[in-house]
Order: C-alpha cells, then structure tokens, then sequence
C-alpha cells in the first residue's frame, strides 16, 4: 500500500508542478493578436475524421465563396492541412501529431472538423482528445456557442470555460490501486476570470444586462467554490450588468421550462457544465448538427462544429447525407473573429433562412433528404440573392 501512495504522490506532485508553471504563464499572458495587422490572414482547414472531411469541405466552399476577393488579393490565405486524421493519430499514439502541430501553429485561425475521442474498447488506442490537446496547446481559453431559437424567444451566448475545469487533467487520472480510480479537477483564478470577464465584456458590449453563472459550488465547494467567488469579483467591474448563479443540476431542468429560459441570455460556465449544456441548447435549436462553435485564445482561434465525427454515419455510408450547417456556422464566427463582421452576418442570415424560414430543402442525416452538398449550394445561392436582406426581414 505504502508504494501505491507513494506512486500517486509523485503522479500528483508531476501535476502541480505543471498546473503552477501554467498558472505563472497566465499571469504573463500575451496580448489579442490584431488581424487588422496581419496579411495575409492564414485560415488552416483541418478536415477531421468520419463526416469532417465531407462537412469541412462544404463549409471551405462557403467560405471561399465569401472571400473570393481577398483570396485573390493575397490579404487572405486558405491552407489546407492534412494528418489530423485518427488512424495517424493512432499510429504515433498522440493526440496532435508533432508536424501537424508545427504547421497549425503558422496559421492565424483554424477551421476544423470534428475528430474522433477514443475512448477504452474501441478499436483506437484510448489517446487523449485531439480537441482538448489543442484546445490546451493554443490555449484556447473560451468556448463561445451561439444558440438561437427565436420562435420559443431563446437567444443564448454560452461561454465554456475551455481549458481547465475536468478537462484539463481528464487524461492524467490515476489508478492509485486497482479498487481505487481517482481524477483531478483544476480552476485557477487566473482560468476562471479570462472566461467570466469575457462574458461580462459580452454582455455589457452588446447592452445585455443578464449574465448566469453556472457551477456545482454548493457540492464541489473548492474548485467550483474558487470559479464562483472569482465571478462575484469579476461582477464587481460591471455594475451595470446583472448577474445571478445557478448549479448545473437545475440549469439544465430550467433551459427546457418554457417560462423561465427566456430569461437567460449570456451563460458563463466551468468546462464540463459548459459541455453538457451546450448540448443540450443545441438539441432546442434543432440537434447538435446546426451548432457551431468559436475555440478563442488571445493568440490562436479554432473554429469547429460541436458534434463528433458520426463515424456511424460512414459506416453506414451516408456521410453525404450529414448536415454540413455546424461547419458552416462555424466558418460565420470565423469571419466575425477575423474582421468580416459584415459578411458573417450575412452568412448567419443565409443560414437562418435556408434552415428555419424558407427550408426549400432540407437535410434528414440520410437518402431522404438532400445531401450535404445539395445544402451548401442552397446556402450559397441564398448568398447571391440581391434581395437577401429583404427576404430576412420578411420572416422577422
Ligand atoms: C465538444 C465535444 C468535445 C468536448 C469532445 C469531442 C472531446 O463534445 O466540443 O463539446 O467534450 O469538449
Ligand atoms: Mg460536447
């Protein structure tokens, strides 16, 4: 017994050494890159696993579509980066191959498709999710996930803690004995006020005077204790801004009560709770499929769908069938983040159109409906109609 505590001693000792080193390298964090000073702009396109490269590559189309002139004009690049891919992943046992992490870090921002997380059984050694790896290598601190459903009055701005929280060391558990499995969960001060600060920014930018803080801090009293005390602090600098809080449990009851989820409007959250609520407001805005999602860091942006990678659709070989609109959501928040509020705009309206108003065709995830392609063409045809505005404000 002696040498297993002895074992998770040092296991746990490695751990905070690391989580010190980040916490110092937070506190001397870099600057907002400004991509009004950058040409070109490099956009990485990563295609991902099962339906990614077939999503991705209809959402590369809208975007090229977009940005065909700065594309020609060389202040925009779209570079395609291969080997993300989990059978090369698997191959070398790692969550990001080297090179390809070498090449993901000369681009600016990255459109990425979902990748598969192995998980214990599977016919993939159980390597850490290529999401979280980059999410931690780029530092990608804040998971920004728009909901929207204007007929039940939901208009949602989640900000997902991205970086620590479960996630952080949700690969560095330890199996201290074979009876005793124990994880570790980690907030910093530093983590928890970039996030909720953000949010607060958010909300008071866009004249939103609502912010919810969701935590579990009444159970798991020290790290989500630690979220929730740096976010009464934070509130402080926005007394313009409400705020209240709310355990997880009863968030996600609240978010489908009808009287009561209106009044929801910019949700901050540690990483985990951030995960399950943002799925399940997906599910209320028509599945996971019409989601997107910004991974923002102060250097580095990645910008994905927030499903997986549906390998069943592959198998089932109708990969063609699946619903490109979460990639292509994702590419809006791209062009937002970038400087191109106006064509993301335009996009998202595209988008809102095709899929919740005009619906002229429509994606079912199989023969039934039209294929992916099919929808990406629709979208941009939408894009090209002179009387685009028009027809949006017809449907307010
Ligand atoms: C998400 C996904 C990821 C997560 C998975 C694929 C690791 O569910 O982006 O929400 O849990 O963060
Ligand atoms: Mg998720």
């Amino acid at each position: 017994m002696e040498n297993h505590i002895e074992k998770a001693k040092k296991h746990f000792e490695k751990i905070l050494k690391e989580q010190l080193e980040r916490v110092d390298y937070l506190k001397a964090e870099p600057d907002w890159t400004d991509y009004s000073k950058l040409k070109p702009i490099i956009i990485g396109i990563l295609g991902g696993d099962g339906i990614g490269p077939e999503i991705t590559n209809h959402a590369q189309n809208v975007l090229e579509f977009l940005l065909k002139a700065e594309i020609a004009n060389g202040i925009i690049e779209i570079r395609t980066l291969d080997g993300l891919t989990i059978e090369n992943r698997a191959k070398i046992l790692k969550a990001i191959p080297d090179d390809v992490l070498e090449e993901i870090k000369k681009c600016h921002v990255l459109l990425k498709g979902p990748t598969t997380t192995p998980r214990k059984g599977d016919q993939w050694p159980n390597i850490e999710s290529a999401n979280v790896a980059m999410r931690r290598e780029l530092d990608l601190f804040a998971n920004v996930r728009p909901v929207k459903v204007p007929e039940l009055g939901i208009d949602w701005m989640f900000f997902r803690e991205n970086t620590e929280g479960a996630y952080i060391l949700g690969s560095n558990g330890i199996n201290v004995t074979e009876d005793l499995a124990i994880d570790f969960k980690a907030i910093t001060k530093q983590g928890a006020d970039r996030i909720i600060r953000m949010a607060f920014d958010y909300a008071k930018r866009n004249d939103i005077n609502k912010v919810t803080v969701v935590t579990k801090a009444n159970v798991v009293k020290t790290s989500d204790g630690k979220f929730l005390s740096v976010a009464e602090k934070v509130a402080k600098d926005y007394p313009e801004v409400e705020w209240d809080d709310w355990y997880i449990d009863i968030m996600t009851a609240k978010m489908i009560d009808p009287k009561r989820r209106q009044q929801f409007k910019v949700i901050v959250a540690p990483n985990l709770y951030g995960d399950i609520i943002t799925d399940e407001a997906a599910q209320l805005q028509g599945g996971v499929g019409t989601a997107g999602s910004a991974n923002i860091g102060k250097r580095y942006a990645m910008f994905e769908a927030i499903h997986g990678s549906a390998l069943r659709m592959v198998k089932e070989n109708r990969q063609q069938y699946a619903d490109p609109s979460s990639m292509i959501k994702a590419a809006a928040l791209l062009l937002n983040h970038i400087g191109y509020q106006e064509k993301a705009l335009k996009l998202e309206k595209a988008l809102d159109i095709c899929a919740q108003y005009e619906k002229r065709i429509q994606i079912t995830g199989r023969s039934t409906g039209a294929t992916g392609n099919a929808y990406a063409e629709y979208i941009m045809e939408t894009l090209e109609d002179p009387n685009l505005e028009e027809k949006w404000e017809s449907y307010q």
